[in-house]
């Protein structure tokens, strides 16, 4: 595959993308697509036809199109765990006709959905109350990576909709600086905090979770407990011992990877914030771009064409990383979102069946709103020598007012031409190469409909290009082995540790850690699970 694309990118090193524009005047609309109100301007990449048709090819002999019924038909995807991923399953309406073995599984989604918004409806009329009778105006969702990452960009990114009953905060680190902060700012009588652990055997969620709790039994009473706890995962047992009512517990299911389930209850925390009306909007604007995946011939298939851009850019071009710039402040978590589903799902080096891959496999994702990344670190994309791809994501709405609204574009606009034509000059050191390969993606407005287009358009890019590579982009063993590690670290960790506690390599860095934790008395000051917060 890499010789395949070389040859093509070995060509286009040569010509510049505006040299590609002069002799292609239609390159504007020819590469270019539009679905669901997303307008996919692709024409800023150093592509041309025959490079564009070597990708289809390529995609072809992959099984692209038979990888992708059996992604949305159930089949086993995840071949190292045994199991479907049926994310999309999340977002089939009720009235969906799902029949065989998917059946049953639906049925559960649309049980569960149905319990999740009588829950919601319950908090915002004020039914579902604290213990001491009051309205719950807080809710802190406390998980990490796909069980945080998800519910807390889209809470941001959809503010404009939220309803106003509660407001939501996002606890995951597991230094406990986020719980102590939130803490000291609200009123444990009118908090509710949704566990949120697909596994509920995360340490970091479980040392959150533990100290929410003994913050709420201090303040409020052990029986007030079950009041102000709701749980989201697929061990009953663990929520039940953890404490969390029968009605407050919400299933979800192996087939539902972490960094996919923000379509599940795992969202319980956006649909607090959002209602459930606009939930469904979310899911809904999801589904549009499952049957889309599904149907489109792959020239116009939006998440088809996202995903060969980016195998053209890292196997062709070689570029290293990918750059996510939002001209749009709600959108600042996004990067991060990104970073978790794409780095978790692409982060690999063999292939399905465990041979090496053949090919460099997933770019590193990084991004920041684009309005202050401008002043940061635009200056590498404009002349550093780092090979990096980017999307610009423009919402043409949505900014504090119409004058805003125009900076922002003009920005966005003024970038992507600085990026493309690059800037002739006697004096190198003002010299632009240009030909930086960007695509924007630019839309009327960020609503619950479109972010979730905008999500599922990522999740089945990442799809595509998994494919093309044949490596498992559901699971991320990668980050067992540290978790596994640790418990021994910890052990290591203690004041009464033996001098050979520990791996070999770290026994010195562990006995300067021990003497100067006594010597600062650290140790003895931050032992408890609450500390700081009453
Ligand atoms: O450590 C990685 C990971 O397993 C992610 O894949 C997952 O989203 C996260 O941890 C949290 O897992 P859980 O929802 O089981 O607490």
């Amino acid at each position: 595959m890499r010789q395949w694309l070389r040859s093509h990118a070995a060509r286009l090193r040569n010509c510049t993308v505006r040299g590609l524009f002069a002799t292609d005047p239609e390159r504007c609309q020819r590469y270019a697509r539009e679905f669901g109100g997303i307008l996919l301007d692709f024409s800023r990449q150093r592509l041309d036809d025959a490079a564009f048709a070597a990708l289809l090819d390529l995609a072809g002999h992959a099984g692209l199109r038979e990888r992708i019924h059996a992604l949305l038909d159930g089949a086993i995807v995840n071949d190292s765990e045994g199991r479907a991923a049926l994310h999309t399953l999340l977002r089939m309406p009720g009235s969906a006709a799902v029949t065989g073995s998917l059946a049953p599984l639906h049925a559960e989604v649309v049980a569960v959905r149905a319990r999740l918004a009588a829950f919601v409806r319950a908090v915002h009329e004020g039914t579902r109350q604290s213990a001491s009778g009051e309205r719950f105006t807080d809710v802190v969702n406390v998980g990490i990576g796909g069980s945080d990452l998800g519910p807390a960009m889209a809470v941001e990114a959809l503010r404009p909709f939220h309803t106003g009953h509660v407001r939501c905060h996002f606890v995951s680190n597991v230094d406990g600086l986020q719980l102590a902060d939130l803490a000291a700012g609200l009123d444990p009588a009118r908090t509710l905090v949704i566990v949120c652990s697909k596994t509920f055997t995360t340490q970091e969620t479980l040392a959150n979770a533990r100290r929410a709790r003994a913050w709420i039994a201090g303040r409020l009473g052990e029986a007030a407990v079950p009041a102000h706890f709701a749980a989201v995962s697929t061990n009953t047992l663990a929520m039940d011992q953890f404490g969390v009512g029968a009605d407050a517990r919400f299933a979800m299911w192996d087939w539902v990877g972490g960094r996919y389930s923000v379509w599940s209850a795992v969202g319980l925390a956006l649909e607090l914030a959002i209602g459930t009306a606009n939930f469904e909007a979310f899911l809904a604007g999801a589904r549009q771009v499952d049957l889309h995946f599904r149907r489109a011939p792959w020239r116009e298939n939006l998440p088809v064409l996202m995903g060969l851009l980016a195998v053209w850019n890292r196997n062709g071009l070689g570029c290293t990383s990918h750059a996510v710039l939002p001209y749009h402040q709600r959108l600042a978590r996004l990067p991060a979102y990104l970073q978790q589903l794409e780095m978790e799902s692409l982060g690999k080096s063999v292939t399905r069946t465990g041979q090496p891959v053949d090919a460099d496999t997933g770019a590193v994702i990084w991004g920041e709103p684009a309005s202050n990344a401008q002043h940061s670190f635009f200056q590498l994309l404009h002349q550093g020598t780092a090979d990096v791809s980017m999307d610009f994501l423009l919402p043409l709405n949505g900014a504090a007012d119409r004058d805003a609204d125009e900076l922002v574009i003009g920005n966005c606009l003024a970038q992507l031409q600085a990026l493309l034509a690059g800037h002739e000059a006697e004096d190198p050191q003002r010299r632009h190469p240009g030909s930086r390969p960007a695509t924007l993606l630019a839309f009327a407005r960020l609503d619950p409909a479109m972010l979730g287009r905008l999500i599922a358009l990522y999740e089945h890019k990442v799809f595509v290009e998994s494919v093309l590579w044949d490596i498992n982009p559901f699971d991320q063993w990668g980050v067992e082995l540290g978790k596994r590690l640790c418990g021994p670290m910890l052990e290591a960790l203690n004041p009464a540790a033996s001098a050979d506690a520990g791996p070999e390599e770290s026994r010195a860095l562990l006995a300067w850690i021990r003497r100067c934790r006594q010597d600062t008395g650290v140790a003895a000051a931050g032992s408890g699970p609450t500390e700081g917060m009453s």
